[in-house]
């Protein structure tokens, strides 16, 4: 088989083309500094949702990011000709460059510097896309659980759906005031090392005052690295297709070294299963 070389990997933090038409009052940006997340109506302009979901879902259609890896199953362990239950590609935009165009994309780097200074910059996307009826939620989680335990960050993900999002087909559910935790414990959904997403251990935290995020199309919400966030299953007749955008005001190694055993044992498990 000819190998051929994957796409680069965009340049993600480059000025935006675009010049952003979002703008936020003051008392959003409070409010996200004290609850960790932040719901927006509107980051897009209408006409350009269904360009932006076609080019989404021709990504997902064509099978874009397999072969390099970018595409797999969050929710379960790759078994070869199963469905899966949550389709992920890491850096959708390394597939479709002009994802980075859009003035959807204006506005997600401009409502990072607006949340976290004008040094915050974009460092990546991803995107996830629940099937209709299907039965796996995207299990409670921090979002530093997956990242390298040797830094320290301040980052946000913006989470943009391309159809409306409500309880039904899986919209987003906070914990209010979680971002101020440390990295909770966390173990790999259903505690099979093989599955690459995360989950915090179940039973080890009290879930009950989180809230749920229902948004129009081309709305989004904001939260930070460790706020506590969730999705349940799609149960609707549709897909819910979500775009993320990652950004961080900085990276840096940390003073104090810690473990996040859970990477460690997902870590373990690959090898095992490469040396087979
Ligand atoms: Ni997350």
């Amino acid at each position: 088989m000819p190998l051929t070389p994957p796409p680069p990997v965009p340049d993600y933090a480059a000025p935006a083309r675009l010049t952003s038409t979002l703008r936020l009052a003051p008392g959003q940006v409070a409010f996200f500094h004290e609850h960790g997340y932040l719901a927006l109506e509107n980051v897009m302009p209408r006409e350009e949702i269904p360009q932006v979901r076609a080019a989404y879902d021709r990504l997902f259609n064509e099978e874009r990011g397999r072969t390099e890896a970018d595409r797999y199953d969050l929710a379960g362990t790759k078994q070869a000709g199963r469905a899966e239950n949550v389709a992920q590609i890491l850096q959708p935009a390394k597939y479709a460059p002009a994802l980075l165009e859009t003035q959807l994309v204006a506005n997600l780097k401009s409502l990072m510097q607006q949340l976290l200074g004008p040094e915050a910059r974009m460092v990546g996307d991803h995107a996830i896309n629940k099937p209709p009826h299907n039965t796996a939620p995207t299990p409670w989680h921090q979002d530093e659980a997956y990242w390298d335990p040797a830094k320290e960050y301040r980052g946000l993900s913006i989470w943009v759906p391309l159809q409306p999002a409500t309880k039904l087909n899986g919209c987003m559910y906070f914990v209010p005031g979680s971002h101020g935790l440390e990295v909770i414990p966390h173990q790999p959904i259903g505690n099979q090392p093989l599955t690459p997403g995360l989950e915090v251990v179940p039973g080890t935290y009290d879930f009950g005052a989180a809230v749920a995020c229902e948004l129009p199309a081309g709305g989004a919400t904001v939260h930070l690295e460790r706020t506590l966030h969730f999705t349940p299953a799609n149960q609707s007749d549709d897909y819910r297709r979500a775009y993320i955008a990652v950004g961080t005001q900085f990276e840096r190694p940390r003073a104090t070294p810690r473990r996040f055993p859970w990477q460690e044992r997902q870590a373990a498990a690959r090898a095992a299963r490469a040396g087979q």
